[in-house]
């Protein structure tokens, strides 16, 4: 007992002060911050054989990957579904895994894939034959479709409140562009933060980027990367023909959406380049008339804080975008909302993408409070309070963006706009695209 005990202290210890001698080489962040609510731990209440940190997220055109852990070695990575309570017509098996980060040891982490699932359907599902039912609808095949997009969550008292907002009204895809736990490599925070959503990520799908809160590397003694998020939020990336799960892209209802990987190599030889290219290629805009990106570190931002951090990313890849007509692009990173216009190249051009930073979901760090002035020409809305974005994709041509700021007991729309899909737009489509874009 002692023993545990004690590896737990230094489990807790040896990271944490890890942690504050890299962020004090980080130096001084100039930019103030209102003082964030506090962390919320969520303790593990079920039996260790049961499932916890439920969670699941889009695989291809129809089947969905389940994810929990347990903390019993011998549990059955299997799960039982079907379209009544109670009642598992079918069960599919996957498999398990853990992880070891300095003395921590996590649970039994278990993956199993479920399907061919009918669009727009409530599913019940138990994982490892055992523990309490758990539900989630599969979002629609067609449109309309709503998207809820909230970056930088941690697991504070506002990322409670942002959360219980969020599932105040309903939707059918949750988008994050990094930054989940906030764990910073304090494992146990992993855990928590996965009971914490599981009431929300185990009914609807929950699809995710890293962000720099996920690295959770150290020179020398811990070089290797995002292994705590690898492990426990795999996404689909072989399904894209990516190699890595730090970058991937799927399809869902008439909506091709591209996670981008802020936090691995993007230069024009590097893999996620190339990668990016073959995929913007085979974008068909007549199954998919709307394409939104994702990403951690913002590409155009008007905050102090974090001034500059996405302009390599930007400097690399913002063509191949432009080029393919994508919509939409959604940053985290900075704590605060911020939308700008349509932008190509640090110039309003209305064939680019409109901007959106909506890293503002309620972690421990608080919020950027600090705009630069004067305000840019191409910052149409920005705004230091926690929150979080919906789209809402009404047809081939109309999409409704709307920004929730989190009051006490609402969520208030502070911000909205309607958006019209490029796709749409004769004037974006040159003589090049003439053969692909005449069948509109
Ligand atoms: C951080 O930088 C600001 C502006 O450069 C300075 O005013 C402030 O004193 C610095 N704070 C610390 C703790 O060094
Ligand atoms: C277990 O924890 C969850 C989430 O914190 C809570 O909603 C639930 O009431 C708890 N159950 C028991 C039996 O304590
Ligand atoms: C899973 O499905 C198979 C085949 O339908 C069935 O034989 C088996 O009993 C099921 N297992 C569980 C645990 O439900
Ligand atoms: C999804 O199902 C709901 C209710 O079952 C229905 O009102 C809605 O139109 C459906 N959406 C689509 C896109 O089929
Ligand atoms: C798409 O939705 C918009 C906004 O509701 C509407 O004005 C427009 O007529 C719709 N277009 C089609 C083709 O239904
Ligand atoms: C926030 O909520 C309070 C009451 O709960 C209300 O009086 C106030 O107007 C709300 N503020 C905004 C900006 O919605
Ligand atoms: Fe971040």
């Amino acid at each position: 007992m002692m023993m545990a005990k004690c590896n737990k202290c230094l489990v807790v210890i040896i990271p944490l002060l890890l942690h504050i001698l890299c962020l004090h080489s980080l130096g001084n962040d100039s930019f103030s911050r209102q003082p964030s609510r506090q962390l919320i731990f969520t303790a593990h209440n079920r039996s260790d054989s049961d499932p916890q940190q439920v969670h699941i997220s889009l695989v291809g055109e129809d089947h969905m990957r389940v994810s929990w852990v347990t903390e019993e070695k011998h549990s059955e990575s299997l799960v039982e579904y079907g379209t009544k309570k109670g009642e598992y017509s079918t069960n599919a098996t996957g498999e398990h895994t853990s992880y070891n980060y300095f003395l921590y040891k996590s649970g039994m982490i278990h993956q199993v894939q479920i399907g061919p699932l009918r669009p727009n359907t409530t599913y019940y599902y138990r994982c490892g034959v055992s523990g309490p039912e758990f539900s989630f609808k599969t979002p629609p095949h067609k449109l309309p479709i709503e998207f809820v997009v909230v970056g930088d969550l941690g697991q504070t008292e506002w990322t409670a409140s942002t959360l219980k907002h969020v599932d105040s009204k309903d939707y059918d895809v949750f988008l994050l562009p990094g930054d989940l736990s906030y764990a910073d490599s304090h494992q146990p925070l992993w855990d928590s933060f996965g009971r914490l959503v599981e009431p929300y990520a185990s009914r609807r799908p929950w699809m995710v980027t890293e962000g720099n809160h996920e690295i959770e590397s150290f020179p020398i003694i811990h070089p290797q990367v995002f292994k705590a998020y690898n492990a426990r939020w795999p996404m689909p990336y072989k399904e894209s023909g990516s190699t890595s799960n730090l970058y991937y892209s799927f399809e869902v209802a008439a909506t091709h959406v591209i996670m981008l990987g802020s936090y691995t190599h993007f230069d024009a030889h590097s893999k996620q380049y190339t990668w990016l290219q073959s995929v913007l290629a085979k974008v068909d805009r007549k199954r998919t008339p709307w394409v939104i990106a994702l990403l951690h570190a913002p590409w155009y931002n008007t905050n102090e804080a974090h001034e500059g951090e996405g302009e390599d990313m930007r400097q690399a890849m913002e063509g191949l975008l432009y080029e393919a007509r994508v919509d939409l692009v959604f940053a985290g990173h900075v704590h605060a909302y911020e939308r700008f216009t349509r932008i190509y190249d640090n110039k309003a051009d209305s064939c680019g993408p409109l901007y959106v930073t909506i890293g503002d979901g309620g972690n421990r760090e608080g919020l950027a409070l600090t705009f630069k002035k004067p305000p840019s020409p191409l910052s149409l809305y920005r705004e230091p309070s926690f929150g979080h974005g919906r789209l809402r994709i009404v047809n081939e041509t109309h999409a409704f963006w709307s920004w929730h700021r989190n009051n006490d007991t609402d969520a208030f729309i502070a911000d909205g706009v309607w958006i019209e899909s490029l796709r749409s737009s004769k004037a974006c489509w040159g003589a090049h695209d003439q053969v692909a874009h005449e069948e509109l």
